[in-house]
This record gives structure tokens, C-alpha cells and sequence, in this order.
């Protein structure tokens, strides 16, 4: 003899006696979950806008505190040979920074340390380029920008203004660039 496989209908004849005493209705439980997944939809929506909204509002933090760096006069820039380097300290005595006069007589700037590991960078007045002697990265001395070994991106920016014949840092800026770019 065939086995009955039971379908819908067994279910609900077997379950009436207890939705008379227990009743509910099938939309309305499909309402709360529906309900209930849109509450869901809607925490999670609120919680990323917040998310997005603290990042944004910290870029633009970082951002002002960049530019109110204090301008600062590079000590022996004005004498610096052509094709020669010095280093200096800026925005605060911590950061080490370089300062590099290229053959053609102009003046660039960059955070000392490394976008790899942070080994201070030198100039290197054979190949007139900034190089790192930890793991053989270099940079472009004009720019700042990665040349080649593992570094991810360029060095630091220094902005300079030259007053009255003297060399002045005026601001730092993070480099956004990329190693591939
Ligand atoms: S720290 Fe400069 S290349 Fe690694």
C-alpha cells in the first residue's frame, strides 16, 4: 500500500483544534517579519550613515590641523650648494624633515621618514634622488614620488614660500598617492 504524504491541508486539519485555542493569523505573522526585517534593514542603514558620517567629520578634523601649521624659517636654506641636501625639523622638533635643492637651484621638501617602514630617507647626489637604505625604495627628489623598491606611497610634502630671500616651511601635507598611479 502507497504511503499518504501529507500536504498543507493535513497540517492544517491536524492544527485546527489548536488554532481555536491558540489562534493567529498567517499575514499578520508575515507582517511582524516583514516588519521586523525592515526595522533591521533600517538599524543597520542608520548605524553606516553614523559610521560614514564620523569618518567624514574626522577627514575634515585632520584636515584643518593640517593647515594650521605654523610657518617656520629652514635655517641655512638660503646658502644650501645646488645638488645638495639638509635636514630640519617641521612642523615640531620631532618631525624629521629634508630639505633638497635640486641642480637647477630649486628648493623641495618632504617629511624625512620612509612611506614603507619609516627609515629616514637621504639625498643620494650621484642619482639625485631620495633613497631608503632599509629596503632600497627610492623617491623622486622633484616630487616626492615612489620610484621604485616597496614603499606604498609618496613622501610627505612640505610646502615652501621664500621670504625676503630666506626659505620658509610653510605647511605639510599628507601624500595621497599612490604607488601605482
Ligand atoms: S623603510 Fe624605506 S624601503 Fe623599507
Amino acid at each position: 500500500m502507497r504511503k499518504k504524504v501529507s500536504d498543507e491541508n493535513d497540517v492544517r486539519a491536524a492544527t485546527a483544534p489548536f488554532q481555536a485555542e491558540f489562534p493567529y493569523e498567517r499575514d499578520e505573522e508575515a507582517q511582524i517579519t516583514r516588519r521586523e526585517f525592515c526595522n533591521f534593514l533600517g538599524l543597520t542603514s542608520a548605524g553606516l550613515f553614523v559610521g560614514a558620517a564620523g569618518f567624514a567629520a574626522k577627514a575634515t578634523l585632520d584636515a584643518r590641523k593640517a593647515e594650521s601649521v605654523p610657518a617656520a624659517q629652514i635655517e641655512g636654506a638660503e646658502v644650501l650648494a645646488p645638488n645638495s641636501s639638509l635636514n630640519f625639523a617641521y612642523p615640531t622638533e620631532k618631525d624629521s624633515a629634508i630639505l633638497v635643492r635640486g641642480a637647477d637651484g630649486t628648493y623641495h621638501a618632504y617629511g624625512q621618514k620612509c612611506t614603507h617602514l619609516s627609515c629616514p630617507v637621504y639625498y643620494s647626489r650621484s642619482d639625485q634622488r631620495l633613497e631608503c637604505p632599509c629596503h632600497e625604495g627610492a623617491f623622486d627628489a622633484g616630487t616626492g614620488a615612489v620610484l621604485y623598491g616597496p614603499p606604498p606611497r609618496a613622501l610627505d610634502r612640505i610646502e615652501l614660500e621664500t621670504r625676503d630671500g630666506q626659505v620658509w616651511a610653510i605647511g605639510r601635507s599628507p601624500s595621497d598617492q599612490n604607488k601605482e598611479s
